[in-house]
């Protein structure tokens, strides 16, 4: 399983010889791992506008493409994944047209969705990940984080 994760998928205790080995660089380059970065940077944006009461920046169009683009890891793309993914854009449809009262908690649903498909299909991640939930929304949090 650990060996057929790509690169930005890994531990860091497994990226050793990533300096000896020049040909996993372009891998990272994928175009769903650039769709992964600009996610993770626009969540981080969502985040922040919350904690500021400010209104929502809208995410990309671009998120469309999880389902086609391609993976470092070809064998990623099963039904599963299409199905989390799936789960991740309507998530993002509900965050982006939530009321106020409900917002922390849709939000929560959408980290959610990235976790649920991050501890399968490239768990490297999902430190970084969890660090985007919100610090208050700890009472809502009957999920079990940990990583598989
Ligand atoms: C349906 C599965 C799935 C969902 C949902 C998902 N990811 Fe990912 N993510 C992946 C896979 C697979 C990769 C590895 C991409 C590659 O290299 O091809 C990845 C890579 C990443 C990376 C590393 C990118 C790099 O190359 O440095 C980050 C950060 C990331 N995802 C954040 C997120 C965030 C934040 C969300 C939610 C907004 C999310 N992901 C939702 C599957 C998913």
């Amino acid at each position: 399983m650990i060996a057929s994760l790509c690169y930005a998928c890994q531990q860091k205790a497994e990226r050793v010889d990533i300096t000896t080995n020049k040909n996993l660089y372009p891998n990272n380059d994928a175009r769903l791992a650039v769709l992964m970065r600009k996610m993770d940077k626009d969540m981080r944006d969502i985040k922040k506008a919350i904690e500021n009461g400010e209104a929502l920046p809208t995410y990309s169009e671009d998120y469309l493409e999880i389902k086609t683009a391609k993976s470092t890891d070809p064998s990623v793309k099963t039904e599963a994944f299409a199905l989390m993914a799936d789960n991740l854009l309507e998530q993002l449809d509900k965050l982006q047209n939530t009321a106020p009262e409900s917002l922390e908690a849709q939000y929560l649903l959408t980290i959610n969705a990235c976790l649920a498909c991050h501890v399968t299909y490239c768990p490297g991640p999902v430190k970084r990940i969890e660090k985007l939930k919100l610090l208050n929304l700890a009472s809502l949090d009957a999920v079990d984080w940990s990583e598989k």
